[in-house]
């Protein structure tokens, strides 16, 4: 039996990104649809639900992309209310790759070393990527605030992350390389997860921070998010910090993205979201 992948993206057009992942991670066939949102979306899960006998099911499961963590999660919770008894299959929510990229980039900031206690600020941490890594560091331990250029935007992420998580993140304004360097100020650790081939700050900021220990990078596209940072960086020694390049933890976040896939055709009813996914990495991670 083929296993058929549902690729249910919120942006118009659905990322090829994760159709080719999709392939890479053991789905035999991909339909992939763009604009999905949670008014259309029952049709489509019915239509996954309906079609496959009670262990044929696990042949068939469901992933939420897209670039609006709102707007997937309104999805995934429409997905998850047409489900009934045995009617369902597996889910995996990814948005912007915003589980696989923290978990992995998390993974590895926490690979050995305890960040309990530790102040972590996610600069340009609005977006997907930056949501579920301060989501991922608190569950560590870390006290975290992240950064934006508006303070209504970040707040409004620091308390959807309340309403989803239960967890306090801390709210900044910093819409400068100024302001940013202040934000970090006192921090051990912090990973830049702002927009492609931005640079949120430059390297003799954190170069000479007497506090920082950990300096990540999620940034794949030139420059660096974060000026010094060497995109293969995986805990190299620099100023008495250890770096780490959007490369370096981004070997892990494929391999991770491409074994959640293949772990939704192993049963129908896996929910595989932010905890789930972290999990995977830490057992995949060194
Ligand atoms: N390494 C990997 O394996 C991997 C995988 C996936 C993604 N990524 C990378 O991870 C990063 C985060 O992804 P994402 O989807 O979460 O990013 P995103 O939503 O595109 O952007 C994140 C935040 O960047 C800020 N931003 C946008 N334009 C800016 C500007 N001109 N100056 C300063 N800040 C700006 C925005 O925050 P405000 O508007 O609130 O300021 C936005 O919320 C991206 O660089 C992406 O390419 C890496």
């Amino acid at each position: 039996m083929k296993k058929l992948l549902y690729q249910f993206d919120t942006d118009a057009l659905p990322a090829v990104f994760d159709n080719v992942v999709g392939y890479d991670g053991g789905a035999d066939h991909i339909g992939a649809y763009g604009g999905v949102n949670a008014k259309n979306v029952g049709t489509l899960v019915e239509g996954a639900i309906f079609t496959r006998g009670p262990k044929d099911k696990k042949n068939t499961a469901i992933f939420i992309g897209g670039g609006n963590m709102a707007e997937g999660q309104a999805v995934l919770a429409a997905v998850q209310r047409k489900f009934f008894a045995k009617f369902r299959v597996s889910v995996m929510f990814d948005c912007n790759g915003s589980n696989t990229t923290a978990s992995a980039a998390v993974a590895w900031l926490a690979h050995g070393r305890n960040l309990a206690g530790k102040r972590a600020v996610v600069l340009g941490g609005t977006g997907p990527v930056g949501q579920r890594a301060a989501v991922l560091l608190a569950r560590e331990g870390a006290a975290v605030a992240i950064t934006g250029r508006k303070r209504e935007v970040v707040q409004a992420a620091c308390d959807a992350l309340k309403v989803r998580f239960g967890i306090e993140v801390q709210a900044l304004e910093a819409p400068t390389n100024v302001e940013r360097g202040a934000a970090i100020q006192g921090a051990q650790i912090v990973l830049a997860t702002g927009a492609a081939g931005i640079t949120l700050l430059d390297a003799k900021q954190w170069q000479q921070s007497p506090s920082l220990e950990l300096v990540a990078d999620a940034n794949a596209s030139p420059p660096a998010g974060i000026e010094g940072i060497g995109m293969h960086d995986r805990g190299a020694a620099s100023h008495g910090k250890i770096l780490f390049g959007s490369l370096g933890f981004g070997a892990l976040k494929l391999a991770l993205h491409r074994a959640c896939i293949a772990r939704l055709f192993e049963q129908n009813d896996l929910l595989l979201d932010a905890e789930e996914i972290y999990a995977i990495a830490k057992s995949m991670v060194g």
